[in-house]
């Protein structure tokens, strides 16, 4: 089974083909990522605009790579996935639109997937892991603990009520006049820092939900930057130094209760998953180390590229979907908003600006 895939959610341009073999185990014959990152920094954040026009300029060279690279021709393809949502509209409508283009062209199914099913599928892709297993998701978009209990089969068990684990730490690099974007920069920062120098909330901090807060943190943070200016590298580094450990904290805490909850109505996980931008720090991904033994299961983190958004991760999501007969039609809507979990209700006090809760 070979697969497209066609990613164009937020600022990344990317495409890919990737094969699925009969014993469930996928091979990568190309994944082609094009940041936008510089089109973008200038504003300190993603302009939505700005992404809609590069995806649109940079996307058919891509698909074009990809397929070249992967040595596969359009009509030897099983299926075109594309992520429909949830996120940036335009740039959904982009990807999208252009997956439809291919399918009907060349008469291949479409198979329309939604990003974060993307996210929770890709363990898969790059080793054997047999469902269910948990899934802590942290991106600038998304701050999730899900149950992944089958193909098509999601449970969310917790969510942010404001920002984005990884907006947060891009908003406070901002404050701190570090450059976008900002997770690199304040884990950076963090190293040479005294993280006890700054008395930081650990917000939700032993609640019997699995929720995440991060904006009053975040206000704190600025509290102090505007009580101290102006900052000094050193000031800057503490800061950031007490911002991770408050946010390691309370991710622990957060994810420990995610497992409890998991562990009562789905029995032991056969790991613990950690996808999205944020993942890629270290101090977090140590820290989940301790998290999973807690609860006695394994930690599996996927590559840092694969961990990203890129479109390898969007065919395996449509190979597995194809692979359980699966497959939309060319109605199929691009979604600003699209929930994993269908039955999931906003938290208490959701107040969250970005796509999906
Ligand atoms: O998954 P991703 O590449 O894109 C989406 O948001 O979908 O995640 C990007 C986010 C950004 O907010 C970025 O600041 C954050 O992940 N990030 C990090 C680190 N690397 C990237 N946050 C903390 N520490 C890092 N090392
Ligand atoms: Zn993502």
């Amino acid at each position: 089974m070979l697969v497209l895939g066609i990613e164009t959610t937020c600022d990344e341009t990317a495409a890919a083909v990737v094969e699925r073999l009969p014993d469930g185990s996928a091979r990568i014959l190309s994944n082609i990522v094009r940041s936008q990152t510089e089109e973008h920094a200038p504003y300190g954040g993603v302009v939505p605009e700005i992404a809609a026009r590069a995806h649109v300029e940079l996307l058919d060279g891509l698909v074009a790579r990809a397929m070249k690279e992967s040595g596969v021709g359009f009509p030897q393809l099983s299926g075109i996935a594309a992520a429909a949502g949830p996120g940036l509209i335009g740039g959904v409508i982009v990807g999208l639109t252009t997956a439809k283009a291919i399918a009907l062209v060349h008469r291949t199914p479409l198979i329309a997937v939604n990003h974060l099913e993307a996210h929770a599928l890709t363990p898969r892709l790059t080793r054997a892991l047999e469902f269910p297993y948990c899934l802590f998701l942290a991106s600038g978009g998304h701050t999730q603990i899900v149950a992944v209990l089958g193909v098509g089969n999601y449970v969310r068990l917790g969510t942010t009520v404001d920002d984005a684990m990884g907006e947060a730490f891009d908003k406070v690099a901002k404050m701190l006049g570090l450059p976008y974007p900002g997770g690199p920069q304040v884990e950076r920062a963090a190293e040479g820092g005294d993280a006890s120098r700054f008395n930081f909330p650990r917000p939700m901090l032993g609640r019997p939900d699995a929720n995440f807060s991060l904006s009053g943190l975040k206000t704190a943070v600025r509290n102090e930057a505007s009580r101290i200016d102006p900052l000094k590298p050193q000031d800057i580094s503490d800061l950031c130094a007490g911002f991770q450990a408050a946010v390691l904290e309370a991710t622990a805490d957060r994810l420990g209760v995610g497992l409890k909850l998991f562990q009562e109505r789905f029995g032991t996980p056969r790991a613990l998953v950690a996808a999205g931008g944020v993942a890629a720090n270290r101090a977090i991904r140590a820290s989940l180390e301790g998290v999973a033994a807690k609860a006695q299961t394994m930690l599996i983190i996927p590559p840092p590229a694969l961990c990203t958004d890129n479109g390898a991760m969007i065919a395996w999501a449509g190979a597995e979907r194809l692979a359980a007969g699966l497959t939309d039609t060319l109605e199929a809507p691009p979604r600003a908003r699209w929930l994993l979990d269908a039955n999931a209700q906003a938290p208490a006090g959701f107040a969250n600006t970005r796509a999906g809760f």
